[in-house]
C-alpha cells in the first residue's frame, strides 16, 4: 500500500480528483495520509476532513525564517513517513533537505508542458497569462519528480490541451484542469503504486508488464 501526503495551498480540485479516483477505484493500493496546507483556509483542508484525513497547517509565516520553517517542515513530513509524497497546486518551495530526504518520492502537477512556461514566476493563473500573452496554440500539463531545481526533474506524463480563440486565463486553466491536471495526477499515482513507474538517471522509465 502507497502512503501519500498531499501538499495544497488553493482549492484542491486535484485532491478531489485524487480523492474520487481513490473512491472509485481508478487508484489502487493507496492509502492518503494527510492534506498538508500552508494556508488555513484552503478549501483543499475542507475536502480532506470531510473523508476524515488528517489535516496539518504548517507556513512559512508561522516561523522566524526560511530555514526555520524548511527545518520544520521537513521534520514533519519524516515524522509523517509517506511513501510519496505529492504536491497538488502547492505554492511553497519544497526545502531542499526534503527534496534529498525524499529523493524521487515527490511529484508535482504543473499547468503546462515543461520545459515551456515553468520556473519561478510560474505558477497558477499566471502561467496560463503567459501562455495566452505568448500566442502558442497548444498547452498542457505536466507530472514530474521534484528535483532541486524548479519544475526540472523527471517527467513521469504530459497531455496537451487546446488553446482556444476567446480564451481568459480562468477558461483556460479550467479547460487544462479538466483535460489533463486531473486525469494525469490521479493515473501517475496510481502507476507509481502499482509500480509501473521507476527512475532511471534522469528519466522515468514505464514496467508495463
Ligand atoms: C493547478 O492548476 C495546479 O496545477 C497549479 O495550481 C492549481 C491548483 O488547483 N499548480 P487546485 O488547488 O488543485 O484546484
Amino acid at each position: 500500500m502507497l502512503r501519500i501526503a498531499v501538499c495544497v495551498s488553493g482549492g484542491g480540485t486535484n485532491l478531489q480528483a485524487i480523492l474520487d479516483s481513490l473512491d472509485s477505484g481508478a487508484v489502487t493500493n493507496t492509502e492518503m495520509i494527510a492534506v498538508i496546507s500552508n494556508n488555513p483556509g484552503a478549501r483543499a483542508l475542507e475536502r480532506g476532513a470531510a473523508r476524515g484525513i488528517p489535516g496539518i497547517v504548517m507556513s512559512p509565516k508561522q516561523y522566524p525564517d526560511r530555514e526555520a520553517f524548511n527545518e520544520a517542515f521537513t521534520a514533519k513530513m519524516c515524522e509523517l513517513a509517506p511513501d510519496l509524497v505529492v504536491l497538488a497546486g502547492f505554492l511553497v518551495r519544497i526545502p531542499p533537505q526534503m527534496v534529498a530526504a525524499f529523493s524521487n518520492r515527490i511529484v508535482n502537477i504543473h499547468p503546462s508542458l515543461i520545459p515551456s512556461f515553468c520556473g519561478v514566476g510560474y505558477y497558477g493563473l499566471k502561467v496560463h497569462e503567459k501562455v495566452l500573452e505568448r500566442g502558442v496554440k497548444v498547452t498542457g500539463a505536466t507530472v514530474h519528480f521534484v528535483n532541486e531545481g524548479m519544475d526540472e526533474g523527471p517527467i513521469i506524463a504530459q497531455k496537451a490541451v487546446y488553446v482556444e480563440e476567446g480564451d481568459t486565463p480562468e477558461i483556460l486553466q479550467r479547460r487544462v484542469m479538466e483535460q489533463a491536471e486531473w486525469i494525469l495526477l490521479p493515473r501517475a499515482i496510481d502507476d507509481i503504486a502499482n509500480g509501473r513507474v521507476k527512475v532511471e538517471g534522469d528519466k522515468v522509465v514505464f514496467c508495463r508488464s
